[in-house]
């Protein structure tokens, strides 16, 4: 199984941070941010990743991460031209997965503690075709994608609203996803929203549309570190996670 890893954008809110350097390079203990992303494919055994971010900034990942070696992992780089949305960085990956392939993507900014492994397996047992997405617990609902559940009592994830005024559940999507290839035919199919991007809660969503979109929750601390507030809270909870 591969890991593509997304470290792209343009990190708005936590600037003046972000003037110079790239979000998921700035500190967070006593890491840059990518390295716990790199750190949580290669505890579930996930060796060959693909990172993806902006031309500003490939050569500083090189530079940090090499080919990977040190890390215990085989690194793939890939440049998104403009920040276009999590769903056109995610296109980029075509052809580095195979057909039928199964991957994990990691937005590379969400930072958390639950092993990835059980999640996966469960994953690997899903039908080809089919998408699984991690929840978590938010107090801030309003911040993230937010699924909504069907009333029968059955927990079904009907879709996901990204960043309600009025959240209709009190979990985030976060940034931890599972597709196989099919999910290039699905960004095919999406178009840029509002804001000019393409979005991957509208991946999400059609795959939702058809019942394929399965879930399961994060029961151990999460966060993405996008914002001032959370950076700190991140390096608080991270500080002695890697020697
Ligand atoms: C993105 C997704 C959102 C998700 C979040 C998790 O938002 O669009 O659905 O909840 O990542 O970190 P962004 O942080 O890019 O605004």
């Amino acid at each position: 199984m591969k890991g593509v890893l997304l470290a792209g954008g343009n990190g708005t809110r936590l600037l003046p941070l972000t003037k110079y350097m790239n979000k998921h390079l700035l500190p967070v203990g006593r890491h840059p941010m990518i390295a716990y992303g790199i750190h949580k494919l290669r505890q579930a055994g996930i060796e060959d990743i693909m990172l993806i971010t902006g031309s500003k900034s490939v050569g500083l990942y090189a530079e940090y991460l090499e080919n990977g070696r040190d890390f215990g992992v085989n690194l793939t780089y890939r440049v998104q031209e403009q920040a276009g949305g999590i769903a056109e960085a995610l296109e980029l990956a075509q052809g580095y997965i195979r057909p039928g392939e199964k991957f994990v993507v990691l937005l590379g900014d969400n930072l958390f503690q639950d092993e990835l492994k059980p999640f996966i397996q469960k994953y690997m047992g899903q039908p080809p075709g089919t998408a699984m997405v991690l929840l978590s617990p938010t107090d801030r609902p309003h911040r993230y994608g937010v699924p909504v559940f069907a009333e029968d009592g059955s927990g079904k994830l009907l879709f996901i609203e990204e960043k309600p005024i009025n959240p209709r559940s009190r979990q985030a999507v976060t940034g931890i996803y599972m597709y196989d290839d099919a999910v290039f035919d699905i960004i095919s199919r999406i178009h840029p929203s509002e804001r000019g991007e393409l979005e991957i809660t509208d991946v999400n969503n059609l795959y939702a549309a058809d019942g394929r979109l399965m879930y399961d929750i994060l029961q151990q601390w999460w966060c993405d570190a996008g914002t001032f507030e959370s950076l700190q809270e991140a390096a608080a909870h991270m500080k002695d996670v890697l020697p």
